[in-house]
């Protein structure tokens, strides 16, 4: 019995782990935690919306650790030249949930730019909910180009490209356990 997973070994791709599952899972919990007590006497409704295809692992290892009552809806977005720092957010699927009135928590991988974050603030407070906050695992300080309001951050990290825990490149490294620097790419 106990069977666990192997480590994943680093690729010739990857620099070096910057932050293990343990350390990962063990910040999962603290703002699982912080967020219970936060919304322990709303009236309304919690609703965790998770930015894909990034957040789809942190949502589910969040929710999971919710003890408040939530509901889990999902958003994609992309950027329309496919250049990260164009601006130019796209929707590319909406959320299902009737946000008015309610209380939203945008849950999002990384925070580089701003453009995404700053997009999906802007568009829900349309929606006349009760609040909207924001939840970032992870924060690169140095790539800030639109101010944007993070309410619960996991990790601040150095300007390089990270993979693994649901962020990807080229839809590579999604599925590693871990978060690792990548060597720049061509
Ligand atoms: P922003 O709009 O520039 O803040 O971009 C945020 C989005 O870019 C994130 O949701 C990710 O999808 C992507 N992104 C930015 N930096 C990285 C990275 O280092 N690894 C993987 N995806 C990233
Ligand atoms: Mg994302």
């Amino acid at each position: 019995m106990g069977s666990s997973l192997a480590i994943p070994a680093l690729t010739k791709d990857l620099v070096r782990v910057l932050i293990d599952a343990d350390s990962i899972s063990r910040r999962v919990d603290e703002l699982a935690h912080q967020i219970n007590d936060a919304y322990a006497n709303i009236e309304g409704r919690l609703i965790l919306v998770g930015v894909l295809k990034g957040s789809f692992i942190l949502t589910a290892d969040l929710c999971r650790k919710l003890t408040i009552p939530h509901v889990v809806d999902f958003i994609a977005l992309s950027s329309y030249s496919g250049d990260r720092t164009s601006g130019n957010v796209r929707l590319l699927m909406d959320t299902r949930e009737n946000m008015e009135d309610k209380h939203v928590l945008i849950i999002e991988d990384i925070l580089d730019s701003g453009y995404t974050l700053d997009y999906l603030i802007r568009n829900f407070k349309a929606r006349k909910p009760a609040s909207v906050k924001t939840l970032v695992l992870l924060d690169k300080p140095d790539r800030h180009t639109v101010p944007v309001e993070i309410d619960y951050q996991g990790f601040t990290i150095p300007d390089v490209w990270v993979v693994g825990y649901g962020l990807d490149y080229n839809e590579r490294y999604r599925t590693l356990p871990y978060i690792a620097e990548m060597y720049p790419q061509e």
